[in-house]
């Protein structure tokens, strides 16, 4: 018998990587940030000869790649790459890359080995519907597109990237969660039994403490 699995899922700017990390640490749980591995491969093709539209070549690529994601770095083929993969090029071309089946099939495989004895709390677009159906936990976290545009530009900020505009910054997360949404494989979507928790309005910490004792409830 595996230890409890939650899985967080929601759109993109959501938060869903800085509650994902408190609630794991408050809770003891493992934290695998999912979408980091779909980013690797996304750098990883950027930066060989395989072109973005080369399915076969880029599943190769795929499965030849060692990717290493902790909570403090990601590393690729162990190369460091915790910044590069948060590039607004490396984001504009993530969704097209992680809408191939042949990549999907692998990281999802891993994905699940990772996270098999439980304990593990992941994050992405997929968890609750394709990765773990079965996890004791699923929240579908989200906010309105203005709140999610204001919270990726502080986090840009934060990481030292270039200054986006707003309405640009409001712009390409909503044609990155089309992207997502209409995708023929395990396209985002809230399960049918995950919890949708809309933060507008909610500060880290409050978000934070709600899933906790959610967790606390089921677990
Ligand atoms: O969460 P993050 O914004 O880093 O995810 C980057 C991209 O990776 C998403 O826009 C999506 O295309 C893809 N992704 C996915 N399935 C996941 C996690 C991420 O398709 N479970």
């Amino acid at each position: 018998t595996r230890k409890p699995i939650v899985a967080i899922d929601g759109p993109a700017g959501a938060g869903k990587s800085s509650v994902t990390k408190m609630v794991a640490q408050q809770l003891g749980l493992f934290y695998l940030d999912t979408g980091a591995m779909y980013r690797s491969i996304t750098w990883l093709v950027m930066n060989s000869d395989v072109r973005l539209t080369d399915e076969p070549g880029i599943a190769e690529l795929a499965n030849q790649a060692t990717i290493e994601v902790t909570e403090t770095y990601v590393k690729v083929n162990d190369q460091d790459v915790t910044q590069a993969i948060r590039t607004p090029e490396v984001t504009a071309n993530v969704s097209a890359i992680a809408a191939q089946g042949a990549v999907r099939q692998v990281l999802v495989r891993q994905q699940q080995e990772a996270a098999a004895r439980g304990g593990v709390i992941l994050e992405g677009r997929d968890i609750g519907t394709h990765v773990f159906p079965d996890a004791e936990l699923k929240i579908f976290l989200t906010a309105t597109p203005a709140e999610r545009a204001r919270r990726r530009q502080k986090d840009l900020e934060r990481m030292g990237q270039p200054a986006e505009d707003l309405a640009a910054l409001e712009q390409s997360i909503a044609e990155r969660d089309a992207k997502d949404s209409n995708r023929l494989i395990a396209p985002l979507r809230k399960a049918s039994d995950a919890v949708e928790v809309v933060t507008d309005g909610m500060t880290i910490e409050q978000v934070v403490a709600k899933l906790v004792a959610m967790y606390r409830s089921v677990a």
